[in-house]
C-alpha cells in the first residue's frame, strides 16, 4: 500500500526564523548578543540556509564562562527547592513548545518529525522533570557532596536537544551554571532553548549558550573557569579532550563512540528482532552513538532472518523529514554523507557485498546491509555513523560473545532470544555499559548511560549521571610530598655495608616471587639508616604483572560471599602478624603508637572492604512500563594503584582493598620509599588464599612505573597518588584506550585515618551496566 504526503505544518519555525531574519548571537549572561562573524546553518533536506549562527570569539567564550561563574553562588545558594522550581518551569515549557521544537529540529538536522515529535523531545521534557526531582532531593541522597561550578558542556550533533538536556538537566540539579556549546551543524534548537531559560526567568548566567566550531570547543576545554567537563562525540576529540584537560584537575566525562553488537539468537522472534533492527540502525538515519551496527545472528536462522530483513528494508521510506510517514531523513550534512560514502566504498573494495533500499537524491543515504564482511574490515571496526549494518553469522553463544567483544569500544548491546537465561548469561559477558535484552535503543531519564572501554566513562541519568555533576568538598592544599628522587639503582641482592639490612624483597607477579627484569634492587632508608632493599622494577615487570593480572578473570566472576571470605581471611592473617607489621612501620620512623594504630587500620580496613564485598551492589530502576532496568556494578578489569608514600602499609591497602573486593585484579606499586610494608604482605596474600594474579606488585620508581601503566592498553583503571606532574602525565598517557583514572596529589589525604576509606572507593573501582528487561507486559 502506498501512502500519500502527510507534511508537518512547518510554519511556526519559519516564522521563528524570519523574525531571526539577522541570524543569532550567542546566550550570555540571560541575553542574546547580537551576531557576530556568522556560519551558516543549512536544512540538510533540502540545502537551503536557513539561519545564521554566530562562530565564537575567545572573548565570547570568557564572557560565557565570567556570566556562569558570576551566577553559579547564587544559584547553589537557592537551594535543592528553589532549583527545582526552575528545572519544573523547563520541563513544562519544552512541553508546551514541543511542536515547535519536534519541527526545528527536525529542519535543522535532517530527522524525521516522527522521532522527533515522539522521542527527542518528550525524552527532553523527562530528563527535566526528572532532575528537578534530583535538584529536590539530592541533599539528601547525596550528602557530603557540592557542586563542581562552572560546566563546560560540548554536544554533537546527532540528538542536538537531547543531548543537551542530558548535560543541563544533572548540571543545574546539582547547583552547577554551564556553557554548552552545541554542534556547528544543529546550533539551532540550543538556541530556542535559550529563549525557554528566559521565557522562564532562570537567573542570568545560569545557562550560558555559545555556539561555534570545534575551536569554541577547544577554547571552552581550556578554559580555566571551567571546573568541569562533559563532552559528547566522536572518540578521536574525546582523546584529545582527556589529553588537554590532564593535570588540571577538571572533572571529566566523555561519551563516546560505538559499534555496537545486535545479537540475535535462533530462538528470538524473528519479525521482533527485525523490527529491532529498523530501531537500531535505520533510526536517525544511524547517527547515534549505541546504534546497533553489527548484527551477529545464529546460522540456524541466518537465511530466514536476512530474507526478512531485507523485505523489510525495502519498505523504508526515505526522504522529507517533515513527511510524518517518513522512516529516515537526511544525513545532517554533505561532509557526513560523503564520510559514510567513503567508508562503504572502502568495504565494497574489500569485499563485502551492499545491499541497499532506495533514497532520494540530496542529502539522504539508503538504508544499507552488508554481508560477506570481515571482523577486521572497515566496516566491522569503524562507526560509521550512518544507516549502515553489517551481518555476520555465529555459531555458538561463546562465538557470538567473542564477536561482540571483539571491538575497543563498549558503549551498548542487544540481545534477542525467547529464552531470558540465555540473555541474561550473554548479558553478563558483553563488554558494554547499556545492555538491551528484546529491545534496543531505549533510553529514559532514570537509567544511567554511557560506556565501558573507548566508549568513554562517566554515566549520564540517573544516580550516576547525577554524581558526576557533584563532587567531594574541595581539600585544603596538601603539604607536598609529590617529588620523590629517583631510587639508585644497585646490583641485585648482593651485599651492602650496611648492616641493618637483612633481604631484598622480590616482586609479586602472578603468586610468585619474582626477579625484577633489571637485576637491581634499590635501598629503603628507615629513620636509622637503610632498612632493606627492595627490587627495581621497570617496564617489563609492569607488563608482566599485567599478563597475569589479566589471567586472572576468574576473580571478577567470583560473587561478592567468595571475594568477603577470602579478605576476612586477610584480616586475620595480617592480625596474626600485627606486630612485626608494626616493627616494620616503626623502623620507617613512626614512632610505635603510630605504628599500630595504622596497622590496626589496615586490619579493620580489611574487614570493611571484606564486609562491603556482598553488600555494595547495584539498582533496579523502573524506567518504562514494560522494562526494568538493572544497574550492576561490574569490576573495570585490570586496574593499575600506584599508592602514596605516606602510610605505606594503610595507604596501599587503602587502594588494593576496594579494587580486589569489587573484583577487580591490581598490579600494584606501593611507596616508592617505604615497600617493603607492602613487600611483607606477599605471606600475608599466599596464606589468605587470595589466587594468583589477584593482586600483583612491582616496587621500584613510582612515576616511571605509573607512566608504563598509564600506557598499557591491557590496564582498565588507573588510581594514582603522587606529584602533580605525575598525575598530568598519567591523565594524559590514559587517553591511548581512554583509561578511568583518579589521580591525587601525596599528602592531600589521610591515608590511614577515615578519609583513607569509603564508598567513593568502591563506585571508582566498578562501572555500572545498566540492563535493560523486559518485564511486567
Ligand atoms: P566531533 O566529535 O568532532 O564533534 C562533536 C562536538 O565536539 C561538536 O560540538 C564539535 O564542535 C566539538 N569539537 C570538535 N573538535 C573539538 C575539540 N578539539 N575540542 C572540543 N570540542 C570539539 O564529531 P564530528 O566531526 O561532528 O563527527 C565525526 C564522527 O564522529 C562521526 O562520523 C561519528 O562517527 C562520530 N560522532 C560520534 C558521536 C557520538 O555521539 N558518539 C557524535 C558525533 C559524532
Amino acid at each position: 500500500m502506498e501512502y500519500g504526503p502527510a507534511p508537518e505544518d512547518s510554519s511556526i519555525v519559519r516564522n521563528w526564523l524570519e523574525a531571526r531574519s539577522g541570524g543569532f548571537g550567542h546566550f550570555i549572561d540571560g541575553a542574546f548578543t547580537p551576531p557576530g562573524t556568522t556560519f551558516a546553518v543549512d536544512n540538510p533536506a533540502t540545502g537551503e540556509t536557513i539561519s545564521q549562527a554566530t562562530q565564537s570569539s575567545a572573548a565570547d567564550v570568557d564572557a560565557a564562562v565570567a556570566a556562569a561563574r558570576r551566577a553559579q553562588p547564587g544559584w547553589a545558594a537557592l537551594g535543592g527547592h528553589g532549583r527545582a522550581r526552575y528545572l519544573y518551569a523547563i520541563a513544562r515549557h519544552v512541553q508546551q513548545h514541543a511542536r515547535f521544537l519536534a519541527v526545528l529540529e527536525s529542519i535543522d538536522n535532517g530527522k524525521p518529525i516522527r522521532e522527533t515529535r515522539d522521542i527527542d523531545v518528550p525524552l527532553v521534557a523527562r530528563h527535566f522533570y526528572h532532575h528537578a526531582g534530583w535538584a529536590e532531593i539530592a541533599a539528601d541522597e547525596l550528602p557530603g557532596t557540592e557542586p563542581w561550578g562552572v560546566c563546560g558542556q560540548i554536544v554533537p550533533w546527532n540528538f542536538p536537544l537531547l543531548m543537551l538536556s542530558w548535560k543541563i538537566a544533572p548540571a543545574l540539579a546539582a547547583g552547577n551554571t554551564v556553557v554548552l556549546k552545541p554542534a556547528e551543524y544543529t546550533p539551532l534548537s540550543a538556541l530556542a532553548f535559550a529563549g525557554i531559560c528566559a521565557e522562564v526567568g532562570l537567573p542570568a548566567g545560569v545557562v550560558n549558550i555559545v555556539t561555534g566550531d570545534g575551536e569554541t570547543g577547544a577554547a571552552i576545554v581550556a578554559h580555566e573557569g571551567i571546573d568541569k567537563l562533559a563532552f559528547t562525540g566522536s572518540t578521536e576529540v574525546g582523546r584529545i579532550i582527556r589529553r588537554e584537560t590532564a593535570g588540571t584537575g577538571k572533572g571529566l566525562t566523555l561519551e563516546l563512540g560505538g559499534k555496537s553488537p545486535f545479537v540475535v539468537f535462533a530462538d528470538a522472534d524473528l519479525d521482533a528482532a527485525v523490527e529491532g533492527v529498523v530501531d537500531a540502525i535505520w533510526f536517525n538515519q544511524g547517527q547515534v552513538c549505541c546504534a546497533g551496527a553489527r548484527i551477529l545472528v545464529a546460522e540456524a536462522v541466518v537465511e530466514r532472518f536476512t530474507a526478512l530483513l531485507r523485505a523489510r528494508m525495502a519498505t523504508l521510506r526515505v526522504g522529507d523529514p517533515l513527511d510524518k510517514s517518513t522512516d529516515m531523513g537526511a544525513i545532517v550534512h554533505p561532509v557526513q554523507l560523503a564520510r559514510i560514502r567513503d567508508l562503504v566504498a572502502q568495504g565494497k573494495a574489500e569485499g563485502a557485498v551492499i545491499e541497499q533500499g532506495d533514497a532520494p537524491q540530496g542529502c539522504f543515504y539508503p538504508p544499507t546491509l552488508v554481508t560477506n564482511v570481515d571482523p577486521a574490515s572497515v566496516l566491522s571496526t569503524e562507526e560509521i555513523f550512518g544507516p549502515v549494518v553489517t551481518l555476520t553469522a555465529f555459531r555458538t553463544p561463546a562465538d557470538a560473545v567473542e564477536l561482540a567483544n571483539n571491538t575497543r569500544y563498549g558503549l551498548a548491546a542487544s540481545i534477542w532470544s525467547e529464552n531470558v537465561n540465555l540473555c541474561l548469561d550473554i548479558a553478563a559477558q558483553v563488554k558494554a555499559g547499556v545492555v538491551w535484552i528484546n529491545c534496543t535503543n531505549v533510553f529514559d531519564a532514570g537509567a544511567g548511560f554511557g560506556g565501558y572501554r573507548e566508549s568513554g566513562f562517566g554515566r549520564e541519568g540517573g544516580r550516576e549521571g547525577m554524581t558526576a555533576y557533584l563532587r567531594a568538598p574541595r581539600r585544603a592544599a596538601p603539604q607536598g610530598v609529590g617529588d620523590l628522587p629517583e631510587p639508585v639503582a644497585q646490583p641485585g641482592e648482593a651485599p651492602t655495608q650496611s648492616g641493618g639490612i637483612d633481604r631484598t624483597a622480590k616482586l609479586f607477579v602472578g603468586g610468585r616471587h619474582a626477579r625484577p627484569d633489571s637485576g637491581y634492587s634499590y635501598t629503603v632508608e628507615g629513620s636509622k639508616g637503610p632498612v632493606g632493599l627492595a627490587g627495581l622494577g621497570n617496564r617489563k615487570d609492569i607488563r608482566n604483572a599485567v599478563e597475569a593480572a589479566s589471567k586472572a578473570g576468574g576473580w571478577g566472576k567470583a560473587t561478592g560471599h567468595n571475594r568477603a571470605q577470602i579478605l576476612y581471611y586477610l584480616a586475620e592473617n595480617l592480625s596474626a602478624r600485627a606486630a612485626g607489621f608494626a616493627d616494620r612501620l616503626a623502623g620507617f620512623g613512626a614512632t610505635q603508637a603510630a605504628a599500630e594504630a595504622e596497622v590496626e587500620t589496615a586490619i579493620r580496613r580489611c574487614f570493611w572492604y571484606a564486609a562491603q564485598a556482598d553488600k555494595f551492589d547495584g539498582a533496579v530502576h523502573q524506567t518504562k512500563s514494560a522494562h526494568v532496568t538493572l544497574a550492576m556494578p561490574e569490576p573495570l578489569g585490570v586496574m593499575g594503584v600506584v599508592c602514596p608514600t605516606r602510610a605505606p602499609l594503610a595507604g596501599f591497602l587503602a587502594l588494593v582493598l576496594p579494587a580486589i573486593a569489587m573484583g577487580n585484579r591490581v598490579v600494584a606499586v606501593p611507596s616508592q620509599t617505604h615497600p617493603l610494608a607492602a613487600t611483607d604482605l606477599y605471606q600475608v596474600l599466599e596464606t589468605s588464599d587470595v589466587p594468583a594474579g589477584v593482586v600483583n606488585i612491582v616496587t621500584g620508581p613510582r612515576d616511571a612505573l605509573a607512566a608504563t601503566l598509564a600506557g598499557h592498553d591491557g590496564v582498565a583503571g588507573l588510581w594514582y597518588v603522587g606529584s602533580p606532574e605525575g598525575a598530568a602525565m598519567v591523565e594524559r598517557e590514559s587517553a591511548g584506550n581512554l583509561k578511568q583514572t583518579w589521580t591525587e596529589t601525596d599528602g592531600a589525604r589521610d591515608w590511614s585515618g577515615h578519609e583513607g576509606q569509603g564508598r567513593a572507593f568502591l563506585s571508582r573501582a566498578t562501572q555500572i551496566k545498566n540492563i535493560w528487561v523486559p518485564y511486567g507486559e
